[in-house]
């Protein structure tokens, strides 16, 4: 089989820059080791930036997104039994975020491939990319137990941190940066009606919360644990009693509890591999980089080297023009970077870390407290929130 684009993962990376060339003629296969229904089975968080959601609606995608989807103005910080709202609107001159489910928006994506002929081959084991540093690459892959080839012009490694990818390129071409968080979160699903209209990130001595939703009947909430916790060891009583000893009273008071229908823990990561190409391969999204959720980042990292990597194919085969390619990596890791700054700063800023020293724990409550007092610092945390310009 032959192709013009070949992409390694029908994630949201993969799927979104598909729709997006397809919409420009572009051809492109996506080749995803799992079936639709497994990957529309993770939950994963679904804030949007505003850049984010226009990529969507670009690509023909963003009709229930803008029907379904919940627009957020503003969110809270809890702290010391107290709220203090961030005024996203209000602060970046009218932008806010759309809160609508990664699941979500991945169904409308692949829908969107269906409805208009889009190739995704499922099941497609044991992809590897071949002749990455030259001009004629191509990928190998299993189905049904046959070895099939597809010849590209261009890869694109949109296989997630476990991919297949960036592990296809060569030790001593690429750089890895990584940060490991002393603890995890768990999070639980629950068809409850949220405690919030908006979602609360709540600091606490006993430890991290987040108050946050999927739609007005689907809540989203997560705790602080230490990584050695596994989810056997918290009943859905002993969660809920967690997370209400650390939301300020009048919160805990109206927080609707009910049965978890799903429940994980997930480990915190900031990660950065440099250069996003080798060759003809071009990594996007979690295949290049890994944040921690507190910002809300993932999806929206993602985003972004998808509307370069979206620009830049366009000036290729429209107009012959390489040059977006050539400045791909340092483009998109310049703005990834920003974006690990920023997760990694929510993260200092709102999480327990036992082993800080006195001084680092004062260091930590006044950068709360100064945020909180200075209409510039929130400025600076809500044009972060709603998306820095591509
Ligand atoms: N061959 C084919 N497909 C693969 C392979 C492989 N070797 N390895 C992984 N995949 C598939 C996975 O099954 C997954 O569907 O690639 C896809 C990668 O999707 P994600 O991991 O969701 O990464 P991405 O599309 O970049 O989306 C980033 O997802 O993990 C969240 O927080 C993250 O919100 C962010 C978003
Ligand atoms: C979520 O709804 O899963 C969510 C929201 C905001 C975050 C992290 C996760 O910062």
């Amino acid at each position: 089989m032959k192709t013009q684009v070949g992409i390694i993962g029908g994630g949201p990376s993969g799927l979104l820059l598909s729709q997006l060339l397809h919409v420009q003629g572009i051809d492109n296969v996506v080749l995803e080791k799992h079936t639709r229904d497994y990957v529309l089975s993770r939950i994963r968080a679904g804030v949007l930036e505003h850049g984010f959601a226009d990529l969507m609606r670009e690509a023909r995608c963003g009709e229930r997104m803008d029907a379904e989807g919940e627009i957020h103005d503003g969110f809270e910080i809890a702290h010391e039994g107290r709220r203090d709202r961030i005024d996203l609107k209000g602060l970046t001159g009218g932008n806010s975020v759309i809160v609508y489910g990664q699941t979500e928006l991945t169904r409308d994506l692949y829908d969107a491939r269906e409805k208009m002929g889009g190739l995704v081959v499922h099941e497609a084991l044991d992809v590897q990319p071949h002749d990455i540093g030259t001009d004629s690459p191509y990928l190998t892959y299993e189905q049904e137990g046959e070895k099939k080839r597809l010849d590209c012009e261009y890869i694109i490694g949109a296989d997630g941190f476990h991919g297949v990818s960036r592990k296809s390129i060569p030790k001593g071409k690429i750089r890895e940066f990584e940060r490991v968080y002393p603890f995890g979160w768990l999070g639980v699903l629950s068809e409850t009606k949220p405690v919030s209209p908006e979602l609360i990130y709540a600091r606490h001595e006993r430890g991290f919360a987040l108050c946050s939703l999927r739609s007005q009947v689907l809540s989203r909430y997560y705790i602080q644990v230490p990584l050695s916790d596994t989810t056997d060891q918290w009943s859905d009583d002993a969660f809920w009693e967690e997370l209400k000893l650390r939301l300020p009273e009048d919160v805990s008071a109206k927080l609707e509890t009910g049965p978890s229908i799903e429940k994980s823990i997930a480990p915190l990561r900031s990660f950065v591999a440099e250069p996003m190409r080798y060759g003809n391969m071009f990594l996007a999204g979690d295949a290049a980089h890994i944040v921690p959720p507190t910002g809300a980042r993932g999806l929206n990292s993602a985003a972004s080297d998808i509307y370069y990597l979206y620009h830049a194919m366009r000036d290729r085969y429209k107009k012959g023009d390489d040059s977006g390619l050539e400045a791909y990596s340092a483009k998109a890791l310049a703005r990834v970077w920003k974006g690990q700054r920023f997760s990694w700063w929510m993260t200092m800023l709102l999480h327990k870390f036992p082993e800080n020293a006195p001084f680092d724990q004062r260091l930590q409550e006044t950068d709360l407290d100064y945020l909180l007092s200075s209409e510039a610092a929130m400025a600076s945390l809500a044009e972060n929130y709603v998306g820095l310009a591509f």
